[in-house]
């Protein structure tokens, strides 16, 4: 579950610092694009290496979906003897930690949409099109608010996500030493904070008019 889910973190990190790069005008956001896809050639084949860190990324994703699973059938077997582990309530039992379940298949679910949205463009509000900065910039124009509301939900939920996630990989890889639990405890709100007000960047931009 740590493992995979800081591979997941990783890839969420370089994303959002990616999409900002709408600030930087078309050509910047399209020639970034491009260059995802040229990445490794001509040593790998065209597209090779994005392939192969989306074979990394999906593997990566259902590794955690069924660590998950498994982590919760075991612990609820375990229920009555988990009485005896003391924790930090303060940073292990919060709102986000209530939410990684039901928020993680949420989770799942927006990230179909939004490679049938971005990726492949088969769902398109406010038209198709070749360049990945007018898809972003079509799908997210005013009239279509509840798109935007959708995404805006979604990476909210992501940010608790990680809120949670980072703390308990980072106990789980072995840095949750009682001392500093409060140190880990800001290392997950600060990274899960960065990567939810960056990704809402972009879409919110792009609604309020400042990016078109
Ligand atoms: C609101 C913020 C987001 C924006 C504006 C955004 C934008 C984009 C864009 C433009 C693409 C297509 C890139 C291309 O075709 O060149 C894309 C792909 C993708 N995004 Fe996002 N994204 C956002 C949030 C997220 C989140 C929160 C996740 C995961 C939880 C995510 C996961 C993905 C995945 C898996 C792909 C497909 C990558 C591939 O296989 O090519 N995105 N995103």
């Amino acid at each position: 579950m740590a493992v995979t889910g800081a591979i997941l973190v990783l890839y969420l990190i370089a994303h959002m610092y990616g999409n900002l790069k709408i600030f930087s005008g078309q050509e910047a956001f399209d020639g970034y694009a491009h260059s995802l896809r040229e990445l490794g050639y001509p040593m790998l084949p065209e597209n090779g290496l994005l392939w192969i860190l989306r074979v990394v990324l999906l593997a990566s994703v259902l590794i955690h979906i069924y660590a998950a699973v498994a982590l919760w059938a075991r612990a609820r077997r375990a229920r009555p003897a988990a009485q005896r582990y003391k924790v930090n309530k303060r940073v292990a039992r919060s709102y986000a930690s209530y939410t990684m379940r039901y928020g993680g298949v949420l989770i799942a679910l927006f990230v179909i949409f939004h490679i049938l949205h971005l990726t492949t463009n088969h769902i398109a509000p406010g038209g198709r099109s070749d360049s990945p900065y007018e898809r972003l910039v079509n799908g997210f124009q005013p009239e279509f608010w509840y798109v935007t509301l959708f995404y805006v939900l979604s990476v909210i939920m992501v940010g608790l996500h990680l809120r949670h996630g980072i703390w308990s990989a980072l106990a789980t890889l072995g840095a949750n030493m009682s001392r500093r639990q409060g140190t880990l405890n800001a290392i997950a709100l600060g990274i899960s904070l960065i990567v939810t007000v960056g990704f809402l960047l972009p879409p919110l931009a792009v609604t309020f008019g400042l990016v078109s």
